[in-house]
C-alpha cells in the first residue's frame, strides 16, 4: 500500500531524512520509531504531500504520488493526523467528523471500511459509526474543546478516518494520553487494520508498539537503523544505545 524509496529531504544544510526507505502492506500496523529530532515527522510530511522530498519517490497502492499537493494525496486515501492536536475546538465532536467527512476525498472511490450504507457524505449514520469506532459516541453533541488531551487524539482519528483511507499515518497519537486512554488505543486501530486498512505508527511508547505492530522501523538522525520485529528491536544493540538505552 505504502513504499517509500531512497527518500532524502533536507532542509538547507541539515539531511532530516537520509535515502529512507520502508513499505507497508494492506492490513498491517507499522511501528515507526526514533529519538526526537530523527525525522519522523518531516518523513510523514514527504508521504502526505506537506514536504517534496529533495530525492527518492513515495508509492501508494502502486502510484507514485512523490510531490503531489496534500489535497490530492488525500483524494486517493491516505489521511494522516498531525503531532499536535488539530480538532476545530468549537464546533461538536460530531460536526467535527461530519465536516472532515464532506472535505475527504470522493466517495465514488472508497471502500466501505465502516460497514454502513453510504449516504451523501456526512450523513448522521456514517458520522456516528466513525465516533463509535474511536469510542467517543457518548462525547458527540460537546465542543472538541471540552475533551481530555487523549479524547482529542481520537477525535483527530475520527476525523482521518471520515475519508474511508486506504493508508493512514499517525504522528504520535497516544502522546498526551492517561493510561487507560493508551490501554485502549489498540482497541480503535487493530480492527481497521483488520479490515485491511494500512497504518504507519509513529509512537514513543513502545507498549503500544508492542500491541500493535508486527514489524517496526527505527529512524536516528535521518536513517533508517533497524526493521523487524518489536522484540527483535529491543535488543538490537545499535537501537539501544541511539534510542532505547
Ligand atoms: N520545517 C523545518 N525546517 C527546518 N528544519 C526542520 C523542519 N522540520 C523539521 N526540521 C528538523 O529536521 C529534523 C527532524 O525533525 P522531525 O520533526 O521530523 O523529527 P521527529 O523524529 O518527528 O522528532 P519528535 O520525536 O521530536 O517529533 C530535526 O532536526 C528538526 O529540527
Ligand atoms: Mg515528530
Amino acid at each position: 500500500m505504502l513504499v517509500c524509496q531512497d527518500v532524502t529531504k533536507t532542509f538547507g544544510g541539515l539531511r532530516a531524512l537520509d535515502r529512507v526507505s520502508l513499505d507497508v502492506e494492506a492490513g498491517e500496523i507499522v511501528g515507526l520509531v526514533g529519538p526526537n529530532g530523527a525525522g519522523k515527522s518531516t518523513l510523514l510530511g514527504v508521504i502526505s504531500g506537506n514536504y517534496a522530498p529533495h530525492s527518492g519517490r513515495v508509492l501508494f497502492d502502486g502510484q507514485d504520488i512523490t510531490g503531489l499537493p496534500p489535497h490530492q494525496v488525500v483524494r486517493r486515501g491516505l489521511a494522516r493526523t498531525f503531532q499536535r492536536s488539530r480538532v476545530w475546538p468549537s464546533l461538536s465532536v460530531r460536526e467535527n467528523v461530519a465536516l472532515a467527512s464532506r472535505a475527504s476525498r470522493d466517495p465514488l472511490s472508497r471502500r466501505n471500511i465502516l460497514g454502513v450504507n453510504r449516504g451523501p457524505i456526512g450523513t448522521d449514520a456514517r458520522t456516528g459509526a466513525i465516533l463509535q469506532r474511536v469510542g467517543l459516541s457518548d462525547l458527540a453533541p460537546l465542543p472538541a474543546r471540552v475533551l481530555s488531551y487523549g479524547q482529542k487524539r481520537l477525535l483527530e482519528i475520527g476525523r482521518a478516518l471520515a475519508g474511508e483511507p486506504e493508508l493512514i499515518v499517525l504522528d504520535e497519537p497516544t502522546a498526551g494520553m492517561n493510561d487507560r486512554e493508551r490501554a485502549g488505543f489498540g482497541e480503535v486501530v487493530r480492527p481497521l487494520a483488520a479490515e485491511g486498512v494500512a497504518i504507519l505508527l509513529v509512537e514513543h511508547a513502545l507498549d503500544v508498539i508492542h500491541e500493535c505492530c508486527a514489524r517496526v522501523f527505527v529512524l536516528d538522525f535521518g536513517k533508517i537503523i533497524f526493521s523487524g520485529s518489536p522484540s527483535a528491536m529491543v535488543t538490537n544493540e545499535r537501537v539501544v544505545s541511539a534510542y532505547l538505552g
